[in-house]
């Protein structure tokens, strides 16, 4: 990561996930690189690809699509899939404990980085996960 870069370390993740999946993605990452503490850059790379690997195991979908924006003082990630969906009360799950770990710690993640996670899922319709992370804190790096 020190060496390449948040950026391209996420583009690779991302295209070695894309070749080995039948789920046809599309990409789009913007810039990221010295934006955050080498911690957080860790948080932000196991949140996509936890995000990308719950789509290959377990959303049935054809089409995906991640995307990374920078904005003015966070960056934007949305992670959609046009899969089965998660039902209300398995994100429910999902979060107090019963179910993985994954969506769990993805959470933990994004409230540590004082950040917002949505997830807007329909039965049969797929879902979309929006993520957003603050920049700055006081002028500091998060
Ligand atoms: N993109 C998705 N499409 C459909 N169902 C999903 C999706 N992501 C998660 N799920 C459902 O939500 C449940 C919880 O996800 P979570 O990532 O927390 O656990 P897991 O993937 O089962 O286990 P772990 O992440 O610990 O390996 C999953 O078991 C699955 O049923
Ligand atoms: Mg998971």
């Amino acid at each position: 990561m020190e060496q390449v870069g948040l950026t391209q370390t996420l583009r690779s993740m991302i295209q070695k996930v894309c070749d080995s999946s039948t789920v046809s993605f599309a990409v789009s990452i913007d810039e990221i690189d010295n934006l955050f503490h080498i911690e957080n850059e860790l948080n932000i790379y196991r949140i996509i690809q936890e995000s990308i690997t719950n789509i290959t195991k377990h959303a049935n979908a054809k089409r995906g699509m991640i995307a990374i924006e920078k904005m003015d003082s966070s960056i934007k990630i949305t992670v959609q899939d046009d899969g089965k969906g998660i039902s209300g009360q398995k994100i429910k799950n999902a979060f107090s404990s019963s179910d993985g770990f994954g969506l769990r710690n993805m959470k933990e993640r994004v409230r540590y980085m004082n950040g917002i996670l949505s997830i807007n899922s329909e039965v049969n319709k797929g879902t979309t996960i929006t993520i957003i992370i603050p920049i700055q804190e006081n002028g500091k790096q998060t």
